[in-house]
């Protein structure tokens, strides 16, 4: 199980990104993204997108975050552009998370210092500054070997049918409804 913990998420100022965290650790290969601020709005929204694309993947608003890193059994790895190379990194952590679950720790403004302490591995794509959407996706990626890829999703409404050109959405319940009613 990969589960992205999001600190410090402003209702208003954050909206598209923390939505962007979740629809990238989404299609990425996470499970589940546990924001620390409560905002029914984003779980109407990411609800909407798991309804039309599947699932499963759980958001939860409103998660304490001290207690969630603390009692999380796992390895935590907190996503920060002072930690360790992601390339340095990644044969220790991917040791560490055999047969464990994970939790990438992204934040939105300035993290708190102890975060730096709790996580097991403090990991820098890249030393310079750039967006938390970008690193989770960089590490997802590396973390899967790109299996991401190839992950397939349950109960969607919609499916995309890749195209060279123009868009292509096939209507998988409708398709389903009509099937049976044949
Ligand atoms: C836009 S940054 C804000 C950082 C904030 N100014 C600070 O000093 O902590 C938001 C989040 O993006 C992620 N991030 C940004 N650059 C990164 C990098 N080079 N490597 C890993 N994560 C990064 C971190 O999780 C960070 O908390």
């Amino acid at each position: 199980m990969i589960v992205v913990m999001r600190l410090g998420h402003r209702r208003l100022r954050d909206a598209r990104v923390t939505t962007h965290v979740c629809l990238t650790a989404r299609a990425f290969g996470a499970d589940a993204v546990w924001v620390d601020t409560p905002d029914s709005e984003l779980e109407k929204a990411i609800a909407g997108v798991v309804d039309r694309f599947g699932g499963p993947f759980e958001l939860r608003t409103g998660v304490p975050w001290k207690k969630a890193v603390k009692d999380f059994n796992g390895v935590k790895v907190h996503l920060t552009m002072y930690g360790m190379p992601i390339d340095q990194a990644l044969p220790a952590v991917r040791k560490a998370a055999r047969g464990r679950s994970v939790m990438i720790i992204v934040g939105a403004s300035k993290v708190p210092g102890e975060i730096f302490g709790s996580a097991d591995f403090n990991i820098a794509v890249g030393n310079h500054p750039h967006s938390e959407v970008a690193a989770l996706a960089l590490t997802l990626d590396r973390l899967s070997r790109g299996a991401w890829a190839r992950k397939t999703f349950k109960g969607a409404s919609v499916a995309v049918r890749p195209h060279a050109r123009g868009k292509d959405v096939v209507h998988l319940k409708a398709k389903r409804a009509r099937a049976e009613e044949e």
